[in-house]
């Protein structure tokens, strides 16, 4: 069986992201099928539509090229405000204005990690409702909300904590599954 292609996406642009940190661990417990890469959304414009009559900027085009390329995206992102970073709402804005339009029939899913206790939760709903008018097709579970980050974390910021590993391990396990299920495959 091929192995299928995963773009990490971090809705954090801080250098030292506990959320980015996730997905360095993803990347230790992926499961055989699946190989993963991860991208920055750094360089990516505020959405203002004069920018736009003037041409889609290169760093959009160029995650938008990434996202087709891939067989599943795999979000990590922390919650701001209750709901969705700003950062990571404005890369979706733009990429909405491309065409053809990634998102559409693109296997997803997602992890967050937050300070507080909640784990991201609010956030992940907003996503998914944001995915969902895209036509993105997000795995349901299992879910993945790595709350009070600071005890899940070492110091050199690796993620430790035993039951999230585990549980983004399941995730994994699940995605996999879930884009042979319903994924088409990605242009080479
Ligand atoms: C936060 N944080 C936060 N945490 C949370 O659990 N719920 C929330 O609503 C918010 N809101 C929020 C807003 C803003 C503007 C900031 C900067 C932070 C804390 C957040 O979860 C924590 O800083 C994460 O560690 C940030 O993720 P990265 O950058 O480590 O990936």
């Amino acid at each position: 069986m091929s192995t299928l292609r995963i773009l990490g996406i971090c809705g954090s642009l801080r250098q030292q992201s506990l959320n980015r940190r996730g997905l360095e661990a993803a990347a230790e417990l992926l499961p055989p099928g699946l190989s993963l890469h991860t991208t920055s959304l750094a360089g990516i414009p505020l959405y203002d539509g004069d920018v736009e009559a003037q041409g889609i900027p290169a760093a959009v085009l160029r995650l938008r090229d990434e996202i087709a390329a891939a067989d599943g995206v795999l979000f990590a992102s922390p919650e701001y405000n209750f709901s969705v970073t700003g950062v990571l709402k404005n890369a979706i804005d733009w990429l909405s204005r491309t065409s053809p339009q990634p998102f559409k029939d693109k296997p997803v899913a997602m992890f967050s990690v937050t300070g507080g206790p909640v784990g991201g939760a609010r956030n992940q709903y907003d996503l998914r409702k944001i995915l969902g008018c895209l036509e993105a097709i997000a795995l349901p579970r299992p879910e993945v909300f790595i709350g009070l980050s600071a005890t899940k974390f070492n110091a050199e910021g690796q993620l430790t904590d035993a039951t999230s590993r585990k549980v983004m391990s399941d995730q994994l396990v699940a995605f996999e599954a879930w884009i042979r299920r319903v994924g088409q495959p990605a242009p080479q």
